[in-house]
């Protein structure tokens, strides 16, 4: 069965609007008002949104919010906040906004009160993290542990390994935090070779406690320090943070030293979790906390700003806008800012494994575009590289540029270049350069008609492509918090658009169970052709004749 959105009467209705923009550009918007950098710009949790330079006007804003209205807004952010199953399919809720509520006195689900469960693992994070930074924790040989290495993949490594970067400027000096995540044992040999076994603490951070990745990296951590330590030097030496208590004591981890975590948490939505107990360590537990109350004011605009007036649903309606009504396919995320560069990986798994879903809740195919691709990198690296198509590519890549007003590292005058060249892409991509313009350029730098003729075209930016501006006041815990929970709930905004379940991610499974089986095959000595296709044979007898299998 296909579903009805696209012939829903909002739908329709905005359909009809995008016809406004044959004919209207982003320059003539703007001549057409002189307050719309006002009027399309909102301030919440200490992150400023200039959302001006937009194919829209306000009859588009009435038209998202009548879409709001169709497909229920209010009732599904109710659910989400009170706790209700909306992952359909895993029959749980999804209860990110209660891991950073200091508010609410109690919260049952299923007859365990979640907000007690969440004060108690913090109780134990800040006992442990205090423990670590005042030297408290010994390895087996009796040396204080320096360096933590937490062992995870997805949610349980992307949004810990984020934070911990962006907040550098708030890390306390006492341990160094590290991460493996890739099942690549380059990737571990690497960091492994510039550790001390008696001076390493491991955290196994994996809310299942099966992904192969990080039991594989964990096991090869676990023989590290058996060889160096001896087998017993493990009660010292792992933690772990999990919601299956019994896989991570039979992996050789005591009761004491596991962290819990719990089924209402999804994986992408976790770094407010004791998944975040390698952020607590870096920058400490007044800071963690800091970036908890930072979410919790973006869950508060959420949870109650109308629709127009919404920071996330905007975020998630623009982008909506231009996939299913001007045909994008991506969208850019680029952060003028060092300590955000792994932002735009991080909402990889946040927007494309919550929204890469072809079917509604129900299970009806959907009609519509979902999740799109979402890529980017630190500006300005990427003006030197991949700027080139945003401006003048066949195309349309909507972007959201982030900077801070303030920097932690006031060198020279590099803030102000580095803030100079972001205003300036989200300005280039706006108004462009005419044929007109770069002729007459051409002329005045002294080329003849005819050279400026045929060198012009190569010149011209079409101009009118669409970005927003994200501006915090500093990059500092709180703003990181409202920052990650406001594009934790554009994505939510999104599914609730399309119908479609946030919070499963079925569609990695496959992969799972095929790489299973092709482990297997490369370790049998006969021909396994006949079992998969031609290519994956032809491959597999290329890896196993180098590796002598
Ligand atoms: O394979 C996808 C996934 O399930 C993600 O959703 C999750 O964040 C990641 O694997 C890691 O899972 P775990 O924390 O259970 O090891």
């Amino acid at each position: 069965m296909s579903t009805s959105l696209s012939h829903s009467f909002a739908w329709k209705e905005l359909l009809q609007h995008r016809q406004t923009f044959i004919n209207t550009d982003l320059n003539t918007l703007f001549q057409q008002s002189a307050l719309r950098a006002h009027d399309f710009s909102l301030s919440v949790a200490g992150i400023h949104l200039d959302y001006s330079k937009n194919l829209i006007t306000s009859e588009s804003l009435r038209l998202f919010n009548a879409l709001a209205k169709q497909q229920h807004f209010d009732a599904a952010r109710l659910a989400l906040q009170q706790g209700e199953k909306i992952n359909n399919t895993e029959h749980r809720p999804a209860l990110h906004i209660a891991l950073r509520d200091r508010v609410t006195p109690s919260l049952y689900i299923d007859g365990v009160d979640v907000i007690n469960e969440i004060k108690l693992a913090q109780i134990q994070m800040t006992q442990f993290v205090e423990a670590l930074h005042q030297g408290r924790v010994h390895g087996a040989t009796g040396k204080t542990i320096t360096d933590v290495v937490n062992i995870g993949i997805g949610g349980s490594y992307l949004g810990p390994k984020l934070v911990v970067e962006a907040l550098q400027p708030f890390w306390q000096p006492q341990v160094s935090c590290h991460f493996i995540a890739n099942i690549d044992g380059s990737e571990s040999r690497e960091v492994l070779k510039k550790l001390r076994p008696e001076t390493t603490l491991f955290i196994v951070a994996s809310k299942t406690f099966s992904t192969q990745e990080t039991l594989s990296n964990a096991r090869l951590a676990r023989d590290w320090l058996s060889r160096h330590l001896g087998t017993e030097a493990i009660d010292n030496h792992f933690v772990a943070v999990s919601s299956n208590n019994e896989a991570a004591r039979a992996f050789g981890i005591k009761e004491k030293n596991i962290f819990p975590m719990w089924d209402w948490v999804g994986g992408r939505y976790s770094l407010w979790s004791t998944i975040g107990l390698p952020i607590a360590i870096a920058v400490g537990m007044e800071h963690f906390q800091q970036l908890l109350d930072g979410a919790h004011a973006m869950d508060q605009h959420f949870l109650l700003a109308p629709p127009t007036e919404n920071m996330p649903f905007l975020l998630a309606m623009l982008q909506i806008w231009y996939g299913n009504f001007f045909g994008a396919q991506s969208q850019a995320i680029i952060p003028y800012d060092f300590y955000l560069r792994s932002l735009p990986e991080y909402l990889q798994q946040l927007e494309m494994e919550s929204n890469g879903k072809r079917v509604n809740q129900k299970g009806d195919v959907l009609e519509e575009q979902t999740g799109c691709v979402i890529w980017g990198g630190p500006g300005t690296n990427g003006q030197h590289a991949y700027h080139q198509l945003l401006h003048q590519g066949t195309l349309l890549i909507p972007v959201d540029f982030i900077f801070s007003l303030k920097t932690h590292n006031p060198v020279n005058n590099h803030h102000a270049l580095l803030v100079a060249n972001c205003l300036s892409q989200s300005r280039a991509l706006m108004v462009g350069k005419t044929l007109e313009q770069a002729t007459d350029e051409l002329i005045k730098k002294g080329l003849s008609a005819q050279e400026a003729q045929a060198l012009a075209p190569h010149k011209v930016i079409p101009g009118n492509r669409p970005s927003n501006t994200l501006v915090m006041e500093e990059l500092n815990p709180t703003t990181l918090g409202a920052l990650i929970a406001l594009y934790e709930h554009k994505v939510f905004s999104q599914s609730v658009i399309w119908g479609i379940n946030a919070f499963d991610q079925w569609g990695v499974e496959l992969g799972k169970q095929l790489s299973a089986d092709i482990y297997q095959a490369m370790s049998q000595k006969n021909d396994v052709s006949a079992h998969v296709d031609a290519s994956t044979a032809h491959l597999l007898k290329l890896f196993k004749d180098a590796n002598h299998f």
